[in-house]
């Protein structure tokens, strides 16, 4: 099948709109992948500083994660939710034994969207009566009916309205605002540790251990969303160890098997699961999930989790992601029309653009230079955040690749005025609505 053949499957039986965006934007067909690198079906090779929002940590194709994959793969890959097989249980052990305190008991399953769900279940049981959620304005949790509820994207979640009613939205690392929507009938306050959505803000220092101090004098439980900072992202093991905070609940996933198969988990502390096992209508059971913890996922994590520690990666992603910072808040002093700013931590970095039509220009151009990064693919967002997310495992000559290619890109765009991407902007938040042949037309790409 060749990249016309896809697109074109694309547009009957999936999505039209993601059609006419990887036709638009020359998107091949990924055929291959290994370590930062990713190669099409006509050998063209691109560097991954996109990682799927972050997931593949410990590159593509690890051969260690492989090996084991293959292993497990042979002799049993899937059982029903359970603790029998060795993979399952070595990997509950080894995520109690890596978090802090006594966040001990583990629930696996398979996407970051139903780990929040089991959270989810969790708190309103061990805290009923109260219904009261509170979440951070633009904070990301997934998007299955559960979590949409307290997915803090609005334009996600109107469609579905009305949801529950109980959720309160507080502005992100505004400590005045948490502490005013307090109530002795909050059941938890859920917070990633880093924002990640459409924007990336990087909180200021002690912030996250006094969300969990003003939960602990309300009675509230703390939910610590990690699915994207964990494993060394942020350039510590878990992103909480910065302010040394002690959820109540973590929510793990992206990271875990480093890409090689879906897993997620959600670990709470052996004191809420003495508080839920003490409920006398509720059985830990109702929060399993029967598809979650496949021996074959959980012998990937624990190989992943292996060379993460091996290793060494969070800190290796402190070191490098300094360098790659430093690089993009040079080029955002040079192009200060286009780039607001480089908001970032470890090797979760990102450029804080003037508009979406910049993200998109500043994603073509770099595209096109062979180097793929993640669109935060939220056009109602005033200042989005493109997001640089190579894998922990990135080369400092990787790193200054990209950076020279980002300085081509931005000369490139920055030789246009400017208010011609405030026009372009009016355009992109309406691209989902136009007519397929008026955006090729604009962003000169022929018709299939
Ligand atoms: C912080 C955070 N929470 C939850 C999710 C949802 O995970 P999934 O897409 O696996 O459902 C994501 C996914 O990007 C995320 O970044």
């Amino acid at each position: 099948m060749n990249r016309l053949q896809v697109i074109d499957c694309c547009d009957k039986h999936w999505n039209p709109t993601a059609a006419t965006l990887y036709h638009m934007s020359h998107r091949t067909i990924e055929h291959r992948a290994e370590g930062s690198w990713i190669e099409d079906e006509e050998g063209n090779r691109f560097l991954d500083f996109a990682c799927s929002y972050g997931v593949f940590i410990v590159g593509h194709a690890n051969p260690h994660v492989q090996a084991a994959a293959c292993d497990q793969l042979a002799r049993i890959a899937t059982l029903p939710y359970g603790m029998m097989e060795p993979s399952q249980v070595g990997l509950m052990q080894r995520l109690a034994r890596m978090l802090p305190g006594d966040l001990n008991r583990v629930w696996l399953t398979n996407s970051g969207a139903e780990a929040c769900e089991i959270a989810l279940r969790a708190v309103l049981a061990a805290r009923a009566p109260r219904r009261r959620i509170i979440v951070a304005r633009d904070s990301y949790h997934g998007k299955t009916l559960g979590a949409l509820n307290i997915l803090g994207q609005h334009n996600h979640r109107n469609p579905f309205d009305p949801l529950m009613r109980q959720v309160d939205f507080v502005p992100y690392g505004d400590l005045a605002a948490l502490s005013d929507a307090m109530d002795s009938d909050v059941a938890a306050v859920f917070l990633e540790p880093v924002l990640g959505g459409p924007y990336l803000q990087v909180p200021v220092s002690g912030y996250v251990k006094q969300v969990e101090l003003l939960c602990r004098e309300h009675g509230a439980l703390f939910v610590a969303d990690e699915i994207q900072t964990a494993f060394g992202r942020a350039g510590r093991m878990f992103a909480i160890e910065y302010d040394a905070a002690q959820p109540d609940i973590i929510l793990l996933s992206k990271g875990m098997t480093g890409g090689h198969a879906a897993i997620a988990a959600t670990v709470m502390s052996d004191r809420l699961y003495e508080t839920l096992t003490g409920l006398s209508d509720f059985d830990a059971d109702y929060l399993a999930s029967g598809a979650g913890a496949s021996p074959f996922a959980c012998a990937t994590a624990l190989a992943s989790l292996d060379f993460i520690e091996r290793e060494n990666l969070p800190e290796r992603a402190q070191r490098l992601g300094v360098r790659l910072i430093s690089g993009l808040r040079r080029l955002a002093r040079q192009y200060p029309a286009l780039i607001e700013e480089a908001p970032g931590i470890g090797l979760m970095t990102g450029l804080k653009v003037r508009n979406p039509a910049v993200e998109s220009a500043i994603t073509m151009v770099m595209g096109r230079h062979g180097i793929h990064l993640g669109h935060s693919m939220n056009e109602s967002a005033d200042h989005p955040v493109l997001r640089f997310y190579p894998p922990l495992t990135v080369t400092e000559g990787e790193i200054e690749l990209c950076l020279d290619k980002l300085a081509a890109s931005l000369e490139q765009i920055g030789s246009r005025p400017v208010k011609l991407f405030d026009c372009l902007n009016l355009l992109v938040r309406r691209q989902y609505r136009l007519p397929r042949w008026f955006v090729y037309r604009l962003t000169g790409v022929k018709q299939t």
